[in-house]
């Protein structure tokens, strides 16, 4: 199986960017060799199962959660697990329903489709999607005005993987014709420890025991920065000479990378700052904060806040974002008016409005 020989599929993989490139010799390549997520994957071991034993194409899949937590991992584990051909792609990327055509067409029986991004995907697409989803129909419309006829062409059954940060986005029509949507948690530190010890191994890299548990501990939950962290802490070691790496040595290369001893990096202190220095803690709203620290809503919404708020540092209220205690107590400052706006706060789950409604598959921290 391979999604190397096909030119369109390679120019929209945002895996295969650059700073990803080194990425791929980490990447789990089974089931069992993915840490971690055990819900999620005792589930799709189950249904992987099912769907070889039938010899049908698995249920469609829907993989949501914040970057960096193994959607793309997963989506091409799954491929490899039912032996079929991994095809990937990425939302944006498919401009008109034609993109999408040729895409699916060319997918063989049983055959993994990736859409990465898939909240993005243009509405006109969408709607293509949905029969071919579903009955393994593609229905287009061929020319233009009086002249313009719809022609009806089978597909074989094939299995959609889709992937998207903010299921939240996802219309309902949509989320609705996946079987198997699965919500992906971030990670505790004892698996990022075990995430950073293979790493190690597979870089070649002598790791103590609390070296790679001080690496996991500030790696934001997240596998994709215990990933990059792993390489810098590497790249200080081999520069200073230092053969064995403990727990010492990943703190020194780590706290100069300005990653402090929670995990937080300079862009997170920032955030959390400003809330509590402009905004007197909050409500503030996710547009204006991204314009005050000139980042962009979606890097805001994606990246920044979701771990914040698994970490309890902030909440998100229907009239914004508040400062919680600990928010307060992390930046050494007293809260000001945050006291009366927090009254009316509900509970608010860190990834709540990204919930799918009818409950995703896999929840749970398992
Ligand atoms: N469970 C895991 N075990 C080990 N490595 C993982 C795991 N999940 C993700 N990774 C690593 O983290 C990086 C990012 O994973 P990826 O699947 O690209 O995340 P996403 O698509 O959710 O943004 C990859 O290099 C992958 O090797
Ligand atoms: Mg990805």
């Amino acid at each position: 199986m391979t999604t190397d020989d096909d030119a369109p599929d390679r120019l929209v993989d945002a895996e295969r960017a650059p700073e990803d490139a080194g990425e791929t010799s980490l990447r789990p390549q089974t089931l069992d060799d993915f840490t971690g997520q055990q819900a999620v994957r005792r589930n799709l071991k189950v249904f992987i199962e099912a769907a070889r034993g039938r010899g049908e194409a698995l249920d469609h899949v829907l993989l949501f959660g914040p970057p960096g937590l193994g959607k793309t991992t997963l989506a091409q584990i799954v491929a490899r697990e039912l032996g079929v051909n991994f095809r990937a792609t990425s939302g944006p990327v498919i401009a008109k329903a034609g993109d999408l055509a040729a895409l699916l067409t060319n997918l063989g029986p049983r055959d993994v489709l990736f859409i990465d991004e898939i909240h993005r995907l243009n509405p006109a697409v969408e709607e293509v999607l949905y029969p071919a989803m579903e009955d393994f129909q593609l229905d287009l419309i061929i020319g233009e005005g009086p002249s313009a006829r719809s022609i009806r062409i089978d597909l074989p059954p094939f299995t959609l993987v889709a992937a998207t940060t903010r299921s939240g986005l996802i219309t309902r029509p949509l989320r609705e014709r996946f079987g198997i949507p699965l919500r992906l948690e971030f990670y505790s530190p004892e698996e990022l420890t075990g995430i950073v010890r293979r790493g190690a191994r597979l870089l070649d890299l002598d790791l103590t025991e609390d070296g790679a548990a001080e690496i996991a501990r500030r790696a934001r939950g997240t596998p994709r920065v215990a990933g990059r962290l792993l390489r810098r802490v590497r790249d200080f070691a081999s520069v200073a000479g230092s053969g064995r790496v403990d727990a010492e040595i990943a703190d020194a290369a780590l706290t100069r990378l300005d990653i402090d001893s929670r995990g937080l990096d300079s862009m997170d202190r920032r955030y959390l700052g400003c809330i509590a220095e402009n905004y007197g803690g909050g409500p503030v709203g996710a547009e204006t904060l991204g314009a005050a620290l000139g980042e962009q809503r979606d890097v805001i919404e994606e990246v920044i806040e979701p771990y914040l708020m698994q970490q309890g540092l902030l909440q998100r209220t229907p009239r914004g974002r508040v400062l919680s205690a600990s928010g307060w107590r992390y930046l050494g400052l007293t809260p000001t008016v945050v006291a009366a706006a927090q009254l009316d706060l509900l509970p608010a789950d860190p990834l709540d409005d990204d919930m799918l409604e009818d409950g995703p598959v896999g929840g749970g921290n398992a």
